[in-house]
């Protein structure tokens, strides 16, 4: 394919990616598929600029407002791929019947972008910032630079039955180079993405895919021997397993979650596993009875912004109203089902104050029978004290700390 032709590709998905609303990945992985005539070359520069462009796709509009270039898609993405490849010249980018059809201030857009000094940097909506707790400018320059930086691939071991040591060897045997996580004491990371039909004939029972971050946030919740916990928001299980795990098939964990299908997935690894202590039974009567609730809400996933840049584009205010709405009534149903001197943990993948502190803040003024617990000291035993950003409703990890997912937890203790 020609350069400008791969250009266009990108222009035409990441306008698809806009208005219909399907993740990148997928939008993507569809093109490849119904074109199969594009070449592996070619698929790594598509891409490469197309997620490129949909992480920086705010600092890009700030710019262009400032250089008074016309903000649409294809401007964008101009500006974007002449300030990346400065190597290239724009008449690269005509070249071939599929190519980028030139427009009047096609020079203009050239000569701003290649003469930018550096590269555009990622943003977020003004709007999204003010809700981000970022004491300095040192800090938000790492924190916008952690949306450029490649996701890892990291796995929880099924520490019942095989140890970090073992699987390592197993994954040396298919060429696999891992090492184990730094922080968290169950994971290992994978230095390649396994593609998806290798891992599911390697995996068996001896690990899950999840990120460290989620990983240190499941050893967080404190899961103990007997306990009887429900986890509100299961999912597909990622959490759920490893709690399961660290239960040692003592204790049992119900798991519920709104979609069926979510679940669904829970249900057959729970089978193929073998796994005896998750069950499904589960009533909104059981009011009072779990000596943990885990509250994995939905919520606006900016701490998986790398992954999935696109829902930054496509956050509005009135959505995130309406996940502080879902993920309020989650709490309030959380305080019902949890027994005395038990307690809810609170988790979120977000990294805005409205979803984590501010949630916090309003059950407390409601719920007079629940305090905060504070966990600083347990956080020590896999974090560095200087690292992790805590206040007194909880821990935020920033992608930018470990290089992990970004999330928020707290956890609250039922008095009476
Ligand atoms: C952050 S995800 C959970 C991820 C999961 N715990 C894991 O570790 O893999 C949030 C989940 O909440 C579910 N959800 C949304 N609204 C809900 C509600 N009102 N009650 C329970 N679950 C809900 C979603 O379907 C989604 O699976």
């Amino acid at each position: 394919m020609k350069v400008g032709a791969v250009l266009v590709a990108s222009i035409l998905l990441v306008e698809d990616i806009i208005i219909k609303k399907i993740q990148a990945k997928k939008t993507l992985k569809n093109f490849i598929r119904s074109n199969k005539y594009i070449g592996s070359k070619d698929r790594k520069l598509l891409y490469e600029i197309t997620f490129n462009m949909l992480k920086k796709y705010f600092g890009l509009l700030y710019i262009c407002k400032i250089y008074d270039i016309n903000c649409s898609v294809r401007n964008l993405a101009l500006f974007n791929f002449c300030n990346k490849f400065k190597h290239h010249n724009l008449e690269d980018l005509y070249q071939g019947k599929y190519s980028l059809k030139k427009k009047d201030g096609d020079f203009y857009i050239f000569n701003k972008a290649i003469n930018f000094r550096g590269e555009v940097k990622p943003m977020l909506p003004s709007w999204l910032e003010k809700k981000i707790l970022i004491n300095t400018e040192t800090e938000k320059f790492f924190f916008y630079n952690s949306i450029l930086s490649e996701p890892r691939f990291d796995i929880a071991i099924n520490l019942m039955k095989y140890s970090r040591e073992e699987v390592k060897n197993k994954l040396k045997k298919y060429n696999i180079i891992c090492s184990y996580t730094k922080n968290s004491t169950v994971g290992i990371t994978v230095n390649n993405r396994i593609p998806k039909n290798t891992l599911k004939k390697i995996k068996s029972d001896m690990f899950e895919v999840q990120d460290e971050g989620s990983q240190l946030m499941t050893l967080l919740i404190g899961v103990q021997t007997n306990m009887k916990i429900l986890d509100m928001c299961a999912g597909k299980g990622t959490k759920t397993i490893l709690m399961s795990n660290l239960l040692k098939s003592e204790g049992f964990i119900t798991a519920f979650d709104k979609i069926k299908e979510r679940l669904g997935v829970l249900k057959n690894r729970v089978k193929e596993l073998k796994l005896k202590n998750i069950n499904f039974d589960f009533d909104f009567k059981n009011q009072g009875q779990f000596d943990l609730v885990l509250c994995d809400v939905p919520c606006s996933g900016i701490g998986t912004w790398r992954r999935r840049p696109e829902n930054i584009i496509w956050l509005k205010n009135e959505e995130l109203e309406k996940l502080k709405l879902v993920q309020n009534n989650i709490l309030l149903n959380a305080a019902k089902l949890c027994k005395a001197g038990g307690k809810i943990v609170y988790i979120t993948c977000s990294l805005l104050y409205d979803e984590n502190e501010f949630q916090i803040k309003s059950f407390l003024n409601n719920f007079k029978n629940f305090d905060v617990i504070n966990f600083r000291e347990d956080i020590q035993k896999y974090l560095k004290k200087e690292i992790f950003k805590y206040n007194k409703y909880g821990l935020t990890l920033t992608p930018d700390v470990l290089n992990t997912d970004g999330y928020f937890i707290s956890m609250l203790k039922k008095t009476a």
